[in-house]
């Protein structure tokens, strides 16, 4: 694994203002945003910028949001969100034309594995399909081909746009296999017993994870247990998101801890004190 972190080209942090091209609601409670600036934010895959949501002015705390997909060169960005609480509820009711502000680029991405580790192996819990496929597009982009695990509660959850935006990515043998865990669509149990069968059929050099962190635990245990490498993207609830009020600590095997939002959210899984 290469040590090349994808937050090297990024641009500094800084707040920038934003408008709404389109606030879609794709699957239930899922929605995806596309915005715009005039500004180019220098995001990097894996990296994560945190949003104002306008409407009441009570609520200081910025919301994370990672993101799907991103020209760089026109600042277009794409994210796909789940409305939890009070913050996304409102983002859901931003509309066209609509503006706030944007602190980003936030945080440590993916790194890039070199091109002869080999084959790649994708594998989402839920709105984690969002940072897994900004990670599609950049092993696409160096050549490297992949295959992708998308897991899901149920069918009425899986946001068929974004797989779709995914599929023109894939190399001509690389595979999109969804999960759910009721079994509505698709292989019928969670993501850790889909990957379980495929690394029976194919071997992987490389495994990137973001979902539960339940989830990420049991990918991360295969991955050690069929010595590959692999990276987790994790959660956290944030207060600042770049490092200031220690309230995103993530555990180390090597003692301490980390931040979630600076030196995250990607860890390789061998760091994490799961
Ligand atoms: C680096 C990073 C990237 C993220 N990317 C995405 C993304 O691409 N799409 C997406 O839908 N969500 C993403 N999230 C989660 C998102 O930030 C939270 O869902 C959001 O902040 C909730 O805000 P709220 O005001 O709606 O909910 P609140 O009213 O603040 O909370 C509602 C519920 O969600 C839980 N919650 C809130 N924030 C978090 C958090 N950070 N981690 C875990 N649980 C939380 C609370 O405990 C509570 O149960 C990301 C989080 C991080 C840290
Ligand atoms: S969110 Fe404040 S230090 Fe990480």
């Amino acid at each position: 694994m290469s040590a090349e972190r994808h937050d090297m080209a990024g641009a500094a942090v800084g707040s920038h203002d934003f408008v709404v091209i389109s606030n879609e609601q794709v699957a239930r409670d899922t929605y995806r945003l596309e915005l715009s600036s005039h500004v180019s934010w220098g995001l990097m895959p894996g990296q994560f910028m945190n949003f104002e949501v306008p409407g009441d002015g009570s609520h200081i705390l910025r919301i994370p949001l990672s993101f799907a997909s991103c020209d760089l060169r026109s600042s277009h960005v794409v994210i796909y969100y789940v409305t939890v609480g009070e913050g996304t509820r409102r983002l859901s009711a931003m509309r066209h034309g609509d503006t706030s502000t944007v602190v980003g680029p936030c945080g440590k991405g993916w790194r890039l594995p070199e091109k002869e580790a080999g084959r790649c192996l994708l594998v989402s819990g839920g709105i984690g399909s969002a940072p897994i496929a900004a990670a599609a597009g950049m092993l696409a982009q160096a050549g490297i081909s992949y295959d992708v695990i998308a897991g899901f509660q149920t069918a009425a959850r899986i946001p068929q746009r974004l797989l779709d935006e995914m599929e023109p990515l894939l190399a001509d043998d690389g595979r999109i296999l969804i999960s759910t865990d009721d079994g509505t669509q698709g292989f019928a149990g969670f993501t850790t017993q889909l990957m379980e069968q495929l690394l029976g059929e194919q071997s992987y050099d490389c495994v990137l994870t973001c979902g539960p962190e339940v989830m990420m635990r049991g990918v991360a245990a295969l991955c050690a247990r069929e010595g590959i490498a692999c990276q987790v993207s994790m959660e956290r609830m944030m207060g600042c998101g770049f490092g200031a009020c220690s309230c995103c600590n993530v555990p180390l095997v090597a003692g301490g801890y980390a931040l979630c939002c600076q030196d995250g959210p990607v860890f390789d899984a061998t760091e994490v004190a799961w």
